[in-house]
């Protein structure tokens, strides 16, 4: 019912070589890239934004899968539209109006997501499934790449699979060819790596290893 995508964090690439470095991940094999966007206020940690976003999308077509690690997300909708984001995913302990921000950033032309901390039950977020295109469950804390995975957290992914069996279900830290089975066999199909894939000895081996995994 679901298929595997790998989706490369560019947090763990060489922001000095940000083109170059997606161009490498598509040729490795990667289906999207996964873009972390902190704010230095929802998370201790600042990465990028919309101008970095616009910069990179000169560069290539494939489908940006963006993080939003901020506390106010209607805040950044348009300008990541209009930068060339694919897919717009907040979080849903920033915002007091889900449904409302969901109906905002499909009307700027974008897929939108839901990521849940790993301290949110998975349970707020099921109201929201028939309107978003991914749902994406933390194994880490988010603002740093290079953690080590919360194996705990599979169980919200096992609920969410359960109850929707066609969902794209997106997990995020501390993925590698150590952690992949458990969280395939959870149900997750859509596969964030960043370490694991950057700094794999060979890249494209580790983005098909996850991919095997997740299709097996
Ligand atoms: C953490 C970010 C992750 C991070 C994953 O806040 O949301 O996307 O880059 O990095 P790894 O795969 O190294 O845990
Ligand atoms: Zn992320």
């Amino acid at each position: 019912p679901y298929q595997a995508k790998i989706n490369p964090s560019m947090l763990s690439s060489d922001f000095a070589y940000l083109g170059d470095e997606a161009k490498r991940m598509v040729g490795c094999g990667a289906d999207c890239l996964h873009m972390d966007v902190m704010d230095g206020h929802f998370v201790p940690n600042i990465t990028l934004g919309a101008p970095i976003i616009k910069c990179l999308r000169k560069h290539t077509d494939v489908f940006l899968d963006c993080h939003m690690m901020v506390s106010n997300p209607e805040q950044w909708v348009d300008d990541f539209a209009k930068a060339g984001a694919s897919l717009y995913c907040f979080h849903i302990e920033a915002t007091k109006d889900a449904p409302a921000l969901i109906d905002k950033i499909h009307a700027a032309g974008m897929k939108a997501g839901v990521a849940v901390k790993p301290g949110t039950p998975v349970e707020v977020v099921f109201d929201l499934v028939p309107k978003v295109e991914q749902i994406l469950i933390m194994t880490v804390e988010p603002g740093f790449g290079g953690q080590k995975f919360m194996e705990d957290m599979l169980p919200k992914v096992a609920i969410l699979r359960e109850k929707f069996p066609d969902l794209d279900i997106e997990v995020d830290g501390g993925l590698s060819a150590e952690t992949i089975d458990k969280a395939a066999a959870a149900g997750a199909n859509v596969i964030v790596a960043g370490t694991g894939v950057f700094h794999a000895p060979d890249p494209s081996e580790a983005i098909q290893i996850l991919r095997d995994s997740v299709n097996r």
